[in-house]
């Protein structure tokens, strides 16, 4: 089978990865991909949201099988493009990627479903953000409703960073239309679970619980990141497991039904889990990044056959491998605010040993020297596995160890809540 992976971080490099290890799948291919998965993948030049030419790479090579990883092109509906030329496609319709390209949508399907999630009122002014921030208690969370890359979400301590919040995203439009309108949130205190489930829009399968860690800094301090490591599997107490099945996970599933969606794909549910119960923070429809990087090495088979069968509409049983999986992001310095970009890397950025290794979210080649360099925010990921939390963690760091840059920045704390 061949198949064509859509994005260009290092979640796609973990799908790309997944693949090459899948028996079914005899060519991998990337659109667009990156410089650091051309040995395991074909990478065919383009953007991201340009379906049209997607599409006729898809017909010229016969492809199997299209899974797309970002969440841009699947609320543009390249899924759905896809599905009406015939193509199998591992990735949710267009209606269904509302639940992560509108905030608003989110919380109205969740009410709707019965799903705990914190109160929340939507604002389109200043005036109007004002009046409402008397409503709610600091820490304030501001979140846009449109999709803005990972900075759409901003916890502000008091009324006055609220408000200057407020000002640059609906006045001075600094996250563009996905800022006309926001949501003022109950901020909730508590740890965060991503819960990954594969659907094909009836049932779903848990994938390793993971746990991410999106602050910048140890102790989880610092600005909000895209994800800076991440652990898999996760273990909670059963009875906490059952209250999260049943009033969060069967909810949202049955209101995909109920609301005729076309979802085969992944369903990930971020839940905060606070001391009045577990609570939905968001949904997204993709795997999540860097949880995917920890997740897709536990399968005990094979990722192809799994992501063409949810594509053709069927649901297959998982199993996973007695191991533990821990990622560590290196970021570039200055990461979130600006990633400084062409600072050389020192190392060997394929270096690897039979329990680690790096996937690529943002690196480049230097135009003259053809030297590695950083061109993104979270440059480089280092996996490692291993038979327990404690030796996956090991092997992540020390795979980490072998490469450096100008202000490198990485969490040495990636795992802390379950050590
Ligand atoms: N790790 C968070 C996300 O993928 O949205």
């Amino acid at each position: 089978m061949k198949v064509l992976v859509v994005g260009q971080g290092a979640r796609e490099h973990a799908l790309v990865r997944a693949l090459r290890l899948s028996p079914s799948v005899t060519e991998v291919h990337a659109w667009p991909g990156n410089p650091g998965m051309v040995s395991e993948a074909l990478c065919h030049p383009g953007e991201v949201g340009d379906s049209s030419a997607l599409m006729k790479l898809v017909k010229k090579t016969s492809m199997d099988l299209v899974v797309i990883g970002p969440e841009q092109p699947l609320a543009f509906g390249l899924a759905d493009d896809l599905r009406s030329a015939g193509v199998a496609v591992f990735g949710p319709s267009r209606q269904a990627a509302q639940l992560e390209a509108s905030k608003i949508f989110a919380k109205e399907f969740m009410t709707e479903a019965g799903v705990p999630t914190s109160a929340y009122q939507v604002v389109t002014s200043l005036s109007e953000l004002k009046s409402t921030l008397a409503e709610f208690s600091p820490p304030f969370v501001l979140k846009a409703d449109g999709l803005a890359a990972g900075k759409g979400v901003v916890i502000c301590a008091s009324e006055t960073e609220a408000l200057e919040v407020g000002k640059q995203i609906l006045q001075d439009k600094t996250l563009g239309s996905a800022g006309d309108r926001l949501l003022v949130e109950q901020h909730q205190r508590g740890y965060e679970l991503s819960f990954l489930c594969l659907t094909e829009g009836q049932g779903h399968q848990l994938l390793p619980l993971a746990q991410d860690h999106k602050r910048l800094k140890d102790s989880d301090v610092g600005p909000n990141t895209g994800g800076m490591g991440a652990v898999a599997p996760i273990a909670i107490s059963e009875s906490l497991m059952a209250e999260i099945q049943e009033k969060i996970i069967y909810p949202s599933i049955r209101q995909i039904q109920a609301m005729g969606m076309l979802y085969r794909g992944i369903l990930y549910i971020g839940v905060m889990v606070t001391e009045t119960g577990p609570m939905v923070l968001e949904y997204n429809v993709r795997f999540g990044d860097p949880e995917a990087q920890v997740v897709l090495p536990l399968l005990e088979g094979d990722w192809g056959d799994v992501f063409f069968k949810v594509a053709r509409g069927d649901l297959p049983q998982l199993q996973w491998k007695p191991l533990a999986s821990a990622c560590v992001v290196l970021a570039a310095e200055n990461y979130p605010q600006g990633p400084v970009q062409g600072t050389p890397i020192e190392g060997d950025v394929s270096f690897q040993t039979a329990s680690s290794y790096f996937l690529h979210g943002g690196t480049g080649r230097d135009s003259q020297t053809g030297t590695w360099v950083t061109k993104g925010g979270r440059v480089l990921n280092a996996v490692g596995l291993g038979s327990s939390l404690p030796e996956a963690l090991q092997h992540a760091y020390s795979q980490a160890e072998s490469v450096n840059w100008k202000g490198l920045q990485k969490r040495m704390d990636i795992g802390h809540r379950q050590l």
